[in-house]
């Protein structure tokens, strides 16, 4: 997702460090130069080659790596993933939590090289992953275009069900936003543009005209396909296995900035899911337990919060732009290692979900933020 997000200040990315073999060790040398002014405060993910070699050799425990919106239609994105080691992720499991790429043919080359480089790979779709406008006719509509992009995960060997990998439980959660999602009160006196105008998937994408974005018929439709995969759930939760649930949307709105805070205020009814949250409780319980963790993307916000039991984390890669406006040029990101025998430690900085660690939500005030003031009086 896209549109006008706010950040507090911050100059560096949690995940310094190089993006593969190439740049590791100078991103090493910017991580500990930026450290060492006290720039930043997250942990190095780039590990130099030797260690990286011994970590192998060594046999460390299952490491799961989480990954949001790609968008690797943009050629820097392609760049980075390409980038990424084809050693060091061998022996790990990622997840894809959504917006790989808007053609089918980008989805098909950046779903490749993942293969390439981790030894299982999980997916579920994002919106941008069903756009059909550059298709060129090849795809009636979405679901058909839906299809084809889970009968070529198949064929590349990418999961797309719920799996065991090394005693962990993975769930990919099927899931489309509905803007009864959105319960918080809404902005006005502002122009503020419709979510026809700002949305590009009431345009991009195209539905049975049984379905549509404007009620919950879409949500409904993705929410049931994951009744297909009930056997396998039960199966991990039999087992009492540590497990790691993901979608692309939503699932909680205050997994999100409050309204005041965003450039579209509106966002909120273009993002989640109620039957997302239901269904992913449903699987880890309803009070979650110490290992229940649901990964997430869409808003291209980091996040990792713990809300009533579980864990919420998105880690995007998010535009180019963006890296360059909030992260200061996440090239040097890499995936998020969310368990390494266990759930890793948190994810940070994270901007909004570190805001919100220490002040409270408050959807009442509709008061806009300074910056998201200026803008909305610049258009005037
Ligand atoms: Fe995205
Ligand atoms: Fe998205």
């Amino acid at each position: 997702m896209v549109v006008g997000l706010a950040t507090p200040s911050g100059r560096f990315s949690r995940r310094p460090g190089g993006g593969g073999d190439a740049t590791a060790r100078e991103g090493a040398r910017r991580y500990s130069t930026c450290r060492r002014k006290g720039w930043v405060v997250g942990r190095q993910q780039a590990l130099p080659a030797r260690r990286l070699s011994l970590c192998r050799a060594e046999g460390f425990a299952t490491r799961v790596y989480v990954l949001s919106d790609l968008h690797t239609d943009y050629e820097e994105n392609m760049a980075w993933v390409n980038c990424l080691s084809t050693e060091y992720y061998a022996n790990t499991v990622l997840l894809v939590a959504g917006d790989v790429a808007e053609t089918y043919k980008n989805f098909v080359t950046t779903m490749k090289m993942l293969k390439d480089r981790f030894r299982s790979v999980f997916f579920v779709p994002g919106n941008h992953d069903l756009w059909c406008r550059r298709e060129g006719g090849s795809f009636l509509h979405s679901l058909e275009k839906l299809n084809a992009l889970l009968d070529v995960c198949r064929d590349l060997g990418v999961e797309t069900g719920p799996g065991i990998v090394d005693g962990v439980g993975i769930v990919p959660l099927y899931s489309w936003y509905h803007e009864s999602f959105d319960k918080e009160k809404d902005i006005s006196g502002f122009r503020i543009p419709s979510l026809d105008t700002v949305c590009k998937d009431f345009h991009a994408c195209k539905w049975p005209h049984e379905l549509s974005p404007r009620d919950t018929s879409l949500a409904q439709y993705f929410d049931s396909m994951n009744d297909n995969n009930c056997n396998s759930v039960q199966e991990i939760q039999e087992k009492s296995l540590p497990i790691i649930t993901f979608s692309h949307y939503v699932p909680r709105q205050e997994l999100c900035p409050e309204k005041r805070m965003l450039f579209y205020p509106n966002l909120p009814k273009i993002i989640g899911s109620d039957l997302l949250e239901t269904r992913l409780r449903s699987i880890h319980g309803v009070r979650g337990k110490p290992s229940s963790c649901h990964v997430f993307g869409h808003t291209h916000f980091c996040w990792d919060a713990e809300v009533d039991g579980i864990r919420y984390v998105q880690a995007p890669l998010s535009y180019p732009r963006e890296r360059r406006r909030r992260m200061n040029g996440g090239t040097d990101w890499l995936p998020f290692c969310i368990y390494h025998g266990g759930l890793t430690d948190r994810l940070t900085p994270c901007w909004w979900s570190d805001y919100y660690s220490s002040n409270k939500r408050d959807p009442d005030n509709v008061d806009l933020a300074p910056w998201v003031a200026k803008f909305y009086k610049q258009q005037r």
